[in-house]
């Protein structure tokens, strides 16, 4: 086991093995801006269905909804994001190097040691122009969080669901913000994915919802393998609440370069829906049939990445091991998590061996993200989907002809076991859930 993993392991293996490349590299890169290639896409999908599984499909309270990217500028007004979304800035008077000042912890420059100007507000949205006309009138943003598109909604989904409160409202999409210091690898850059959900309740249940969801979405990544020692909470500081926030708890990860924010779960109290209605001129309220009475209701709101969730999924399952002699590097994802769930390793290319090999993967295509391999050593194979952290590898050898068995080999544990391959699919679906089976049983 490593103690202090880093990042550049994880850089170089996200490379090798197809899991990110940095964008734009054959034009030299651009700053901070990633790619996630075949086997980083399938992880990145798992995690973000994981999410929607346990926020919305297991619930009758949490409905699904997806919102555009692009959105009047008056919401950005409205939300306080054209005024109050800011960071201080300083730049370098020397080497011109630009640096939020609130991460600094001395009065010079981090590179060079040069003086630095005062700190100026700096504005983290994207702005662009709607139309072929650029100018002011037509400025528009990207937006910066996938919140307010749920928030100028409440309504619409109210009236067309006609569920009662509290009910979650929840999204998975792309923001952007023009970040002064994005950096160490996928934590922070300035296009990412948020998975983010607002949950509207009655003022007074605030407090208890933002306790129940904190714990909710802890467990989450403890249920998905996160390890509890690299997991912790940190309360916000009143200085340090975003402009829209009652009260906020960071779900924090042990990143290479410390503890980290993973994830934040803020108590929005009615802000955003006040700020809508007095703006817009529509009443955002919810009539209570109940007490017969109309109220703006607080918003507890769980607000996750996804590409900052996967790179604390990789850090969290990678590990160096020596298995007979031999190190290996393994990725202990959660299966459910894993890029691929099983590879069809045939023992040798012959075509009798590959015709059956070829059958066995297109049977098991149908089921589960499966991957075919017949290059090199069988070792080397192993080692590749180790890497990777493919659950089950699947040996297809000459005896297989003869008895219709085939050979798991188990990622973790090393196990081998021999299963007819009729039974193969229910078998790789138990062990995939983790349900164990007895050798008379297979
Ligand atoms: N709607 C609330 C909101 O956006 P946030 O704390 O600014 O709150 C929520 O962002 C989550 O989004 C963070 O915990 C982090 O996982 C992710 N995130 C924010 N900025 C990011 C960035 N520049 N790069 C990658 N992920 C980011």
């Amino acid at each position: 086991m490593l103690q202090k993993l880093e990042m550049d392991k994880i850089v170089s293996l996200c490379k090798r093995r197809g899991f990110i490349y940095p964008s734009s590299e054959i034009y030299g890169g651009i700053s901070s801006c990633w790619d996630y290639g075949p086997i980083g896409i399938e992880l990145k999908r798992n995690i973000k269905d994981a999410w929607w599984r346990t926020m919305v499909q297991e619930r009758d309270d949490v409905l699904g909804i997806d919102t555009s990217i692009l959105m009047s500028p008056e919401i950005w007004k409205s939300s306080g994001h054209i005024s109050n979304f800011t960071d201080p800035m300083v730049e370098c008077k020397s080497c011109h190097s630009r640096w939020r000042s609130s991460e600094l912890k001395e009065d010079k420059c981090p590179k060079c040691n040069g003086e630095l100007t005062d700190p100026k507000m700096f504005n983290l949205m994207f702005r662009t122009f709607m139309g072929p006309v650029e100018e002011q009138a037509n400025t528009i943003y990207l937006r910066p969080e996938t919140a307010q598109g749920i928030f100028v909604n409440f309504a619409n989904v109210i009236s067309t669901s006609r569920k009662k409160l509290p009910l979650g409202i929840a999204q998975i999409g792309k923001s952007f913000r023009n970040e002064i210091t994005p950096g160490n690898f996928i934590f922070r850059t300035r296009e990412f994915e948020q998975m983010e959900m607002e949950y509207f309740v009655k003022q007074g249940t605030d407090e208890q919802w933002f306790d129940y969801w904190f714990k909710e979405r802890y467990k989450w990544y403890i249920n998905l393998g996160i390890k509890p020692e690299n997991l912790r909470l940190r309360q916000h500081g009143k200085d340090e609440l975003a402009h829209y926030a009652k009260a906020c708890s960071d779900i924090e990860y042990l990143f290479p370069m410390g503890w980290s924010e993973l994830e934040g779960i803020a108590n929005r109290g009615n802000y955003d829906l006040t700020q809508h209605s007095e703006h817009s001129g529509k009443d955002l309220s919810y009539y209570d049939r109940e007490s017969d009475t109309h109220y703006l209701p607080f918003v507890i709101e769980p607000s996750a990445g996804v590409d900052r969730s996967l790179l604390a999924f990789l850090l969290d399952a990678y590990d160096e091991e020596i298995v007979k002699g031999e190190s290996r590097v393994v990725l202990h994802l959660h299966p459910s998590l894993a890029p691929i769930k099983v590879t069809v390793l045939p023992l040798s290319k012959k075509e009798n061996l590959a015709v059956l090999a070829k059958e066995i993967h297109k049977q098991l295509c149908r089921s589960f993200t499966t991957h075919y391999d017949d290059s090199q050593s069988i070792g080397r194979r192993y080692r590749r989907q180790d890497e990777i952290g493919t659950p089950f590898c699947v040996t297809i050898d000459f005896q297989s002809l003869e008895d219709n068995q085939v050979t798991i080999r188990e990622r973790d544990t090393l196990a081998q076991i021999r299963v007819p391959i009729k039974n193969l699919d229910l078998i790789l679906h138990a062990k995939l859930k983790g349900e164990i089976f007895s050798t008379s049983e297979l």
